[in-house]
């Protein structure tokens, strides 16, 4: 998602919005088997712990365990349910480039895989974490409009130098967010279901917390890039999280939060709606720390 560090122009042979051709006939049949495996893996995890839309949207796709999809072939279902579109880009894009595509409907997503011997760490996301986990959520009507409000979102934030703002809200809901059903808890965030140990740490671990999402909370934490999250922020409906995010004018609350501490990664704020009290036990048992955002 956001890129921190990345090249100011597009590499060579990328066009000015650093989109690729593809290269779908490039694929080997050992890249296409990674796919599948991986496939396979979160075939066995997701029923009962994804979210209904992004277990419809899989079937929609028809993104079965086939091998690597064919952008082309995806993006004609895709666009006739809800106007999206995916695009290959190298790897990260710079920030603005990346808003303006989302603004657009069009999700940009890595047209390589991991190897396949490092199949649960991925520095980049490749394609199937940017396939297979988002492009699924994307035919959602709700979370549809939502994506596309958080491009245009993005690109105001950049005018007001509110960026960390709102990769946080990204982070939080559109990678690793929870969300409250009839069932009970389910994954709608992509960087969970295209993990196999993370759609079930997120779940049903006792290590982190997990709370009612609430917008300038959420923009106050930290996130980890390298390990399983300290905590989950959980919204009640994609109805709701797409009203409070484009009822709410941001700007207001950029100047607020500018003059607030950030909260740390593993704390409970007094306002919190607690739904599980984590006891932090993995994120202790690991000697590291790194914490971005
Ligand atoms: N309402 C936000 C703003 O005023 C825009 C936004 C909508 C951002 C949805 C993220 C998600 O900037
Ligand atoms: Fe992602």
């Amino acid at each position: 998602m956001v890129a921190l560090h990345v090249m100011a122009k597009p590499p060579p042979g990328a066009a000015p919005d650093w989109t690729i051709p593809q290269g779908f006939e490039s694929y080997t049949e050992a890249e296409h088997q990674t796919w599948i495996t991986l496939y396979d893996r979160q075939a066995a995890v997701l029923p009962g712990r994804a979210c209904d839309a992004f277990l419809r949207g899989l079937d929609a796709l028809d993104l079965h365990g086939r091998g690597i999809p064919d952008f082309t072939l995806l993006n004609e279902k895709l666009e006739a349910i809800t106007g999206w579109r995916v695009v290959a880009v190298p790897g990260l894009v710079p920030d603005d480039v990346f808003f303006e595509h989302l603004a657009d409907r069009r999700f940009p997503a890595g047209n390589f895989i991991r190897r396949a011997d490092e199949l649960d760490y991925i520095e980049e996301p490749d394609v199937f974490h940017d396939v297979f986990g988002h492009v699924p959520m994307l035919t959602d009507p709700v979370f549809a409009d939502y994506m596309q409000a958080y491009g245009k979102g993005g690109l105001r934030a950049l005018g007001l130098d509110a960026l960390q703002r709102l990769a946080r809200l990204y982070w939080y809901t559109v990678e690793f967010g929870l969300m409250g059903s009839a069932a009970g808890l389910r994954i709608y965030g992509a960087g969970i279901v295209s993990s196999r140990t993370e759609s079930i740490f997120a779940l049903e671990s006792e290590s982190p917390h997990r709370v009612g999402f609430d917008l300038e909370r959420v923009m106050r934490t930290p996130y980890r890039i390298d390990d399983f999250q300290q905590i989950y922020f959980v919204v009640p409906s994609l109805e709701e999280l797409l009203l409070t995010t484009t009822s709410t004018d941001f700007a207001p609350i950029y100047q607020r939060l500018a003059g607030l501490p950030d909260i740390a990664i593993a704390a409970l704020a007094p306002d919190d709606i607690v739904l599980s009290h984590g006891t932090q036990a993995y994120a202790l048992s690991r000697a590291k720390e790194h914490v971005t955002g």
